[in-house]
């Protein structure tokens, strides 16, 4: 087993904080017909783990924006290391931020503001008219999915009701790729280690106690069962 390639896949997940794995995000550049002269904007970009894998493989050129100052400073140390320039990560809240650019494609994965067509209008606005929007959702695996469910995570619609939504808008699914478990379990334990993280540094915190015990909750009790996450290249005709 080459298990140095299988660790440098590992290391490099790690820098990722939704549920599509490296592979899916290969895939979806791919399928998507990413190149040398295609723009990429992710918004909520994390660490731009998304943008540097697009660029090594495609030779994107990307910008991505995330209001955690952490997580972009990380990005460009990482970029820099890798000797990236073509990739611009940005520490601010993307309802501050604004730009003249249209990009070839329109990212937001593993966040929501008001639902999955607030999505959509809110990339729309950075899209070039033939552009495509890669949006990677949370999806009910159930059609009533439990009120405590939708109290933790808000809307959570089913695949039949996001590709509905989808068309409502003038949109079709190009490309996609969901999840497995594990992809949840990188994701939930990655955050449950940050958790703990704090509550270490002051473990009189009731509230912080309270909420590593319901993030293993909701996670074991509700959403391994329920929910699912995609990621989707959407365009019009
Ligand atoms: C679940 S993570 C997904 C990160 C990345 N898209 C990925 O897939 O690896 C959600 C990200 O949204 C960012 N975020 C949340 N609200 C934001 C806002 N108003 N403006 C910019 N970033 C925001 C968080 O800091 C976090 O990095």
């Amino acid at each position: 087993m080459d298990y140095h390639h299988s660790l440098n896949l590992i290391k490099e997940s790690q820098f990722l904080i939704s549920m599509t794995p490296v592979r899916g995000i290969l895939e979806i550049g791919f399928s998507s017909g990413m190149n040398r002269s295609s723009t990429v904007l992710d918004l909520c970009c994390g660490y731009g783990e998304m943008l540097k894998i697009w660029h090594d493989a495609f030779g994107i050129r990307g910008i991505g924006v995330d209001i955690c100052g952490e997580f972009i400073r990380q990005g460009q140390k990482r970029l820099a290391e890798y000797g990236i320039t073509d990739v611009t990560l940005i520490e601010s809240d993307i309802f501050q931020w604004d730009t003249e650019e249209k990009f070839d494609y329109v990212c937001l994965s593993g966040e929501e503001f008001g639902g999955l067509e607030n999505t959509i209008l809110l990339l729309e606005r950075f899209m070039k008219p033939a552009g495509k929007q890669i949006i990677g959702t949370r999806y009910s695996k159930c059609d009533n999915p439990p009120q405590e469910l939708i109290d933790f995570e808000g809307e959570l619609l089913s695949l039949k009701q996001i590709n509905d939504l989808f068309a409502r808008n003038g949109y079709f699914i190009t490309a996609m790729y969901s999840d497995t478990h594990n992809e949840w379990e990188r994701y939930i334990m990655w955050s449950a280690r940050r958790h703990l993280e704090e509550l270490r540094k002051d473990t009189k915190n009731m509230s912080q106690w309270e909420w590593c015990r319901k993030w293993y909750d909701m996670y074991f009790g509700f959403r391994r069962p329920l929910e699912g996450y995609a990621t989707f290249v959407v365009e019009k005709v």
